[in-house]
C-alpha cells in the first residue's frame, strides 16, 4: 500500500477515507469511539480484516478515559464499549474477532492495574494489525503459487491494501504474482453499488503498475465469453464451516458464471475471517444497506421516487462453487467441511 490504511497515532486512530478515493487521499483521525463506529458504518474504514482492526482499536480509543478503580468496574465500561462496536456492521466476522480477542485479553490480564491493563489493550491491538500484515504476505505468496505467466485474472470489489493492514487478501495474490515477474492481465468488476472495485481496486493496481481493465458488473459474463478469463479471485467477509463464502454482493454471480464457463473460482481470507461456529453460509447474517445506494449513483438519484429497492451488501457463494479458499496457513480444497477442520486446529492452538 502506498500509505497506511489503518494506524495507531497518539491516542487516536488514523485512517484513510476511503469514501472519498480516488479523487482525494485524506486521513481522518478518530479520536473516541463514536467517530469510529461511524468510519466502520459509512464505510470510511472498511473490508474486512481492516474492520477487526478498526473495532480492536475502537476498543482502546472506548475504555482510555474510563475512570474505572477495580477490574469489574473496567469490566462493565469494556463490555459496553463492546457490544456497541459490535453493532457498526454485521457480516464481517473479523469485528467480532478483533472484539473477541480484546476482551479476552482484558479477562486474562484482570489482575493487573487499570493503567497497565489500558496498555495492554493497546498492545494487543497493535499485534492485531501486526499480524494481519504477515497473514497478507503468507497468502500472498500462497496464492501466487496458482497463477500462471499471462493469466487473465477477474476481481470484484476491494481485497485489497485497503482492505486489510497491509497489501490485501485477493489482490496480494495479485501484487506478488506481479512481483513475480507473471506479468497477469486483472480485470476489476467496478461493484455496484458503492464502487469498491472502479474506486479502490482499479486505484491500487493502476498505482501498482499492473495491467488493470474496469468493467461494469453486468459485463463479466460477455468478457468470459468473449475475452476469456483464466481465474476469478476474491476475498470474503465471513465463511462458514462448510466453506460457503460470503462476499461483496455480486460475487455469487461470479461464481456461477465461472462455473458455467469451467473457470476456477479462488476464495482469499485469513482466519480471521472463518466463523467455524457457522455450519453453513445460510446463517450468515448480511447486511442490508439503505436503498439511497441503489437508487443515486455518485450522490446523483437514478430512480424514482418512492421505488422499492433490494439492497443486500453481500452474498453467499456455495462451497461447491468454490475451487480453493487461500489462507495464510495454506491452500485448502475439497471437501471443505474435512478440510477446514485441519485450520480451525490450527488456529486455535
Ligand atoms: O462493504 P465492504 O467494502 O466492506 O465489503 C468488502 C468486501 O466485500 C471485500 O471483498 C472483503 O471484505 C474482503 S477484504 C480483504
Amino acid at each position: 500500500m502506498p500509505v497506511p490504511t489503518i494506524e495507531w497515532k497518539n491516542r487516536k486512530v488514523r485512517i484513510v477515507d476511503q469514501t472519498l478515493l480516488p479523487g482525494k487521499l485524506k486521513f481522518i483521525y478518530c479520536s473516541d469511539v463514536k467517530a469510529l463506529w461511524r468510519a466502520i458504518k459509512i464505510l470510511q474504514v472498511r473490508g474486512a480484516p481492516a474492520i477487526g482492526i478498526a473495532a480492536a482499536m475502537g476498543v482502546v480509543l472506548g475504555v482510555q478515559d474510563s475512570k474505572a478503580k477495580n477490574f469489574s468496574s473496567f469490566k462493565r465500561d469494556l463490555n459496553k464499549v463492546i457490544k456497541y462496536l459490535a453493532t457498526s456492521r454485521p457480516t464481517a466476522v473479523n469485528l467480532f474477532w478483533g472484539l473477541e480477542r480484546m476482551r479476552r485479553k482484558a479477562y486474562k490480564n484482570k489482575r493487573l492495574s487499570i493503567t497497565r491493563l489500558k496498555k495492554a489493550l493497546l498492545s494487543e491491538a497493535l499485534d492485531i494489525l501486526k499480524e494481519d500484515k504477515v497473514r497478507c504476505r503468507r497468502m500472498g505468496a500462497y496464492g501466487a503459487r496458482l497463477v500462471r505467466k499471462g493469466d487473465r485474472i477477474l476481481t470484484h470489489c476491494n481485497a485489497g491494501g485497503l482492505a486489510t493492514a497491509d497489501y490485501g487478501t485477493a489482490l496480494g495474490v495479485l501484487f506478488r504474482a506481479h512481483k513475480e515477474g507473471k506479468r497477469i492481465k486483472v480485470y476489476a468488476d467496478e461493484t455496484r453499488p458503492l464502487l469498491q472495485g472502479a474506486r479502490l481496486t482499479a486505484w491500487e493496481l493502476k498505482n501498482a503498475g499492473i495491467d488493470v481493465t474496469l468493467l461494469c458488473d453486468d459485463m463479466a459474463a460477455s468478457l468470459m465469453n468473449t475475452r476469456g478469463v483464466d481465474k476469478v479471485i476474491v476475498g470474503a467477509d465471513r465463511i462458514a464451516a462448510n466453506g460457503d463464502a460470503a462476499n461483496k454482493i455480486g460475487t455469487y454471480s461470479l461464481a456461477v458464471l465461472a462455473r458455467y464457463h469451467r473457470i476456477p473460482f479462488y476464495v482469499v481470507a485469513p482466519s480471521s475471517t472463518f466463523d467455524f461456529d457457522l455450519r453453513s453460509g445460510k446463517e450468515i447474517p448480511i447486511e442490508e444497506r439503505g436503498s439511497e445506494e441503489v437508487t443515486q449513483f455518485a450522490g446523483v438519484r437514478t430512480a424514482p421516487k418512492g421505488v422499492k429497492t433490494y439492497c443486500p451488501a453481500f452474498d453467499v457463494t456455495p462451497a461447491e462453487l468454490i475451487t480453493a479458499i487461500i489462507t495464510e496457513e495454506g491452500i485448502f480444497r475439497k471437501p471443505f467441511t474435512k478440510t477446514l477442520k485441519k485450520l480451525k486446529k490450527v488456529v486455535s492452538c
